[in-house]
């Protein structure tokens, strides 16, 4: 179905045709344009910024780009189209007809699922508000921009499934979603990693690469539920998503990048040498790399969970394509977890493969996850420098699962916590680390120019140069 611009929220699900939810959602509305203007994106807000917006959901020309001033994006609705006699995939009602309301039974499960994603999406937006502030060019500030209005309009993809099928309950937790706040001491966001603040653009590119193909992993196992209309949301959202990971990608690319340069330029692999010449230097990333994939570790939850097994077998949430698998339904299946031996090492151990959905889902992360770093290695192999970048082991630093308490190198191997605190700031970024990334944070806003720790990308957006004015800033 095609996009309806001509409505105050622009949408493709029918909404003038349902008076009430169209009112309560009309009422919502400047509720979160206040919230945008509060909690978004710090200064900017009058700048014209070349965005892409949704104007139908099909693979083709789903995006439209133009100068927008960000208050002005048309955040609206869009569900991807319906699938004719579209049957449930996975779980104990397999192959019966998806549903197009909530069944009683999984309402407050459904809920609770699509509230703790619709939180992550406004998080973070404020996570990330003060980026502008320092952004490496206008090609990068562009991007940011991009990323947070869409952000937005995930948290409007969640608010309307808690319109349309939850009532009363539903319009609440659509209201709590503005007012918790990233970091917020008495009402903090509902995930621990999404309390913590991006303040430079190394953790943003870290952030969009790793914790925004977290989100992909979830939406692609929300995409598989019997719950139709969560189904037809998530699977446009993912189109999105898709443009994040691209900044996170290329942004950590470029700086692998302009290290080689400065490196090649010193015939040196030397650190210092690299700070010297105002780059990354390439253990720093890495140690940012281990720092962000084991915290995006915790988000998939227990290897081991009763409740992923509830969800798989109510159908609510599955695995990320499912039609890939083979066995949909799981009950005799079992799969295998590497656990704590109790000894100090690591055993093997088999667990119902229900269970074992969070750790399926985690490994396919992993997966996608190489396919960046393999990238990013050939940039380094191809200058002819001796160094790879690895992920670590998902044992590596690990607060939730069998692993929670259970010190470990980088490689997974367990270790004693003093040798852990040894190599802390080897494996981990440092203060001084810290420290120095925040000194190479100066806003450029120049069109074409790119701050020194950074390689401009290898083309613009929508076909346009890098050295377009990609934010008239006004
Ligand atoms: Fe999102
Ligand atoms: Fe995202």
């Amino acid at each position: 179905m095609s996009i309806n611009y001509q409505e105050r929220i622009p949408n493709n699900v029918n909404l003038s045709t349902d008076r009430a939810l169209q009112r309560a959602l009309e009422h919502w509305q400047p509720h979160f344009l206040d919230w945008w203007t509060d909690m978004g994106p710090e200064g900017f807000q009058a700048s014209d910024v070349y965005l892409r917006t949704a104007t139908s959901v099909d693979a083709k020309g789903w995006a439209t780009f133009g100068h927008v001033k960000m208050p002005d994006y048309r955040w609206g609705i869009f569900l991807a189209d319906q699938e004719k006699d579209r049957a449930i995939g996975f779980g104990d009602e397999f192959g019966k007809p998806v549903w197009q309301d909530v069944p009683g039974e999984h309402r407050a499960a459904l809920r609770n699922l699509i509230v703790t994603q619709g939180d992550t999406e406004p998080a973070s937006v404020e996570q990330q508000r003060m980026l502008g502030q320092t952004c490496p060019s206008l090609y990068d500030l562009r991007n940011l921009f991009q990323v947070n209005v869409e952000e937005g309009r995930h948290l409007w993809a969640m608010v309307y499934l808690l319109h349309a099928h939850f009532g009363r309950q539903g319009r609440e937790e659509a209201e709590e979603l503005l007012h918790r706040h990233s970091g917020d001491q008495d009402n903090p966001r509902i995930l621990g990693t999404f309390n913590e603040p991006i303040d430079d653009w190394l953790s943003f590119f870290m952030f969009t690469y790793f914790t925004d193909r977290d989100g992909k992993f979830q939406l692609k196992s929300l995409a598989e539920s019997s719950f139709d209309p969560l189904a037809r949301t998530c699977q446009f959202m993912l189109t999105e998503e898709a443009h994040h990971m691209f900044v996170g990608e290329t942004g950590i690319g470029r700086i692998i990048k302009r290290a080689l340069e400065v490196m090649k330029e010193a015939g040196t692999d030397d650190p210092e040498a690299v700070r010297k010449a105002g780059a990354i230097d390439l253990p720093l990333l890495q140690r940012y790399v281990n720092f962000w994939f084991s915290s995006c570790m915790d988000l998939f939850g227990s290897e081991k969970s009763s409740n992923a097994a509830a969800y798989f077998a109510s159908g609510l949430k599955g695995r990320p394509d499912e039609a890939s698998f083979e066995d949909h339904v799981l009950l005799d299946a079992t799969y295998d977890l590497t656990v704590p031996d109790g000894n100090g090492g690591a055993t093997v151990e088999s667990a119902p493969a229900r269970n074992a959905v969070n750790e399926m889902v985690r490994q396919a992360y992993v997966k996608d996850c190489m396919m960046g770093v393999i990238r990013w290695n050939r940039l380094i192999k191809k200058a002819g420098f001796d160094f790879e970048i690895t992920l670590p082991s998902t044992r590596f630093r690990r607060s939730v699962g069998p692993w929670q308490g259970h010190t470990t190198d980088p490689e997974g191997n367990p270790i004693a916590d003093e040798q852990f605190e040894r190599m802390r700031t080897t494996w981990l970024p440092t203060e001084s680390d810290r420290a120095y990334v925040k000194s190479l944070m100066h806003q450029v806003i120049e069109p074409g120019k790119m701050a020194g720790w950074i390689a401009p990308p290898d083309r613009g957006i929508d076909s346009k140069p890098v050295d377009y004015e990609y934010v008239r800033i006004n």
